[in-house]
């Protein structure tokens, strides 16, 4: 989708359908919407007084100009009431809006970009665009049947007055598609299958972006993990006939900035291995790599907006299979950091490889540590697939990721780690078990992680739930939602030196 400035009114460009936003009534018409209804003689009044366009939010409806104006078609857009407006149901009616333009087979559209609210141009045109965007988004890489009836929005013409507001609009716009592109890119490795995305296919993404952001990085084969002591690792990987890799990617290396460690989860695909999961649903596993889909998708974005800070990205990627090789529940391994752990269940393997990359990131010295994992069933049956449960062990830290979420729309939800807890993964053969019970088990997942980042400022985000979902949302469709990634990028666009 091709997103351009241009200078012009509303009522004034001639084009084939022009997007026109609405509070509910009886809110007044303001701004462009006001500008276009004085030159169709009061037509669009007319419609709300009388009932037919109400401006409830989400509400879509079409109508055609007659020559009235320059533009073919005018589709009104419903803001709902407007105490309630916010950035985002903004991003919400964006996502709706060019929904329904593409569904109705339409290539393009115009929009006039205009102060709303307290909000600014810059802010709007951001979050007009990754809505947009995000709700825009299809993964039809392997339909190969009728692909001519996919249909996609080719050209958006966001049209701003003066040459302040279109600096904005462009500003916004950059910003936006940079972070839309990102979650795009992190949805298409979650709804990519197992068979295309390998570790080595993680690897070779990494590889990728590291090459055109001048990133470094550095692919650790297991045989490399080995010899380093990544027991826990290594155990898990051995399962399978597939590569792991072990990436690490760094973003403004040896600068003078803060660093920040990201650590995603990239399990390509978990069967549970030997402790092996029902086949029910077990196709969804292939989402077991979400964490490290957003660590990529926050690594890309934080470098082309020229963030101010030096990044390490971990991925421990394997898939997780039983086999003559495979990890067995009873065996006893030795972790990087040194610590032995008992295996309970060879399915709570996302925490052993989590364990390696945590100590591993401590290396760095990092001022902060933030790990993406679909780390639990419970933290599904906890939270639901709507909200990432919130682990941390510093406070400010975690105010800084709530303050994030509530700016992204990605909901976080506290959850604890008191020391109470650890009891359950007390082992009579070794320092620890990778399962306590099943009662609390996101927690005791959490606790199992605590274990591996010392005093260091660490956040855990078990995205279990919300990495891929199977009713769509406003902005996000059904499938891999690329979840983590915003919320990720917000933190580190906010993140100030203290
Ligand atoms: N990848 C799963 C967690 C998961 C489950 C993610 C459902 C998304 C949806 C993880 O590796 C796992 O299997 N966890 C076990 C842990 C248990 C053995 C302590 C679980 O949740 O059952
Ligand atoms: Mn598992
Ligand atoms: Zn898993």
């Amino acid at each position: 989708m091709d997103i351009r400035v241009e200078r012009c009114r509303a009522e004034k460009f001639p084009c084939e359908i022009l997007l026109l936003f609405s509070f509910e009534a009886p809110e007044p018409l303001e701004g462009p919407i006001k500008s276009v209804d004085l030159e169709w003689k009061g037509f669009i009044n007319t419609l709300m007084s009388q009932g037919d366009f109400k401006g409830e939010l989400f509400q879509c409806q079409l109508f055609h100009t007659q020559g009235a104006l320059p533009a073919k078609r005018v589709l009104l857009t419903g803001l709902g009431k407007r105490r309630e407006f916010d950035l985002e149901k903004w991003r919400g009616t964006s996502s709706k809006a060019g929904q329904f333009i593409r569904d109705f087979g339409m290539k393009q559209f115009t929009f006039q970009m205009k102060r709303l609210e307290n909000l600014s141009e810059e802010e709007l045109a951001e979050s007009f665009v990754t809505g947009l965007l995000l709700g825009t988004y299809q993964f039809n890489e392997f339909k190969t049947l009728e692909r001519e009836k996919i249909k996609e929005i080719e050209e958006v013409m966001l049209l701003g007055e003066t040459d302040e507001e279109i600096k904005r609009i462009g500003e916004g716009l950059k910003r936006g598609k940079i972070i839309s592109e990102a979650v795009c890119m992190a949805r298409d490795l979650v709804n990519g299958p197992s068979n295309k995305i390998t570790p080595t296919v993680l690897a070779e993404k990494a590889q990728g972006i590291a090459k055109d952001h001048a990133m470094d990085i550095q692919v650790l084969e297991v045989s490399q993990a080995e010899a380093m002591g990544m027991g826990a690792f290594v155990a898990v990987a051995k399962g399978s006939q597939e590569p792991g890799k072990f990436i690490v990617l760094e973003y403004n290396k040896g600068k003078v900035f803060d660093t920040i460690a990201l650590v995603g989860k990239g399990i390509t695909f978990d069967s549970g291995g030997i402790s092996i999961k029902p086949s029910e649903q077990m196709d969804r596993m292939k989402d077991d790599m979400s964490g490290a889909a957003a660590v990529l998708a926050a690594m890309q974005a934080a470098s082309k907006l020229q963030l101010p800070l030096s990044l390490v990205g971990i991925i421990p990627a394997t898939e997780n299979l039983p086999s003559g090789k495979a990890y067995k529940p009873g065996d006893i391994l030795k972790t990087l950091s040194g610590q032995t752990v008992e295996v309970i269940s060879t399915d709570a393997e996302g925490r052993l490889i989590l364990s390696d990359a945590l100590s591993y990131s401590l290396r760095y010295q990092p001022k902060a540590i933030i790990d993406l994992a679909t780390l639990t069933g419970a933290c599904v049956i906890a939270l639901g697939d709507y909200v990432i449960g919130l682990f941390g062990n510093d406070e400010p830290l975690l105010k800084r990721v709530e303050e994030a979420s509530d700016k992204t729309g990605e909901k976080v939800w506290r959850l604890p780690l008191w020391d109470e807890y650890f009891e359950y993964l007390k082992s009579d053969t070794a320092d620890f078990k990778n399962v306590g019970t099943r009662a609390a088990g996101a927690i005791i997942g959490a606790i199992f992680l605590s274990k591996f980042v010392d005093k260091t400022p660490w956040i855990h985000l078990d995205i279990a739930g919300p990495a891929s979902i199977e009713k769509e949302r406003p902005y996000i469709p059904k499938g891999g939602t690329g979840v983590g990634a915003r919320l990720l990028i917000q933190l580190l666009r906010d993140w100030k030196k203290d």
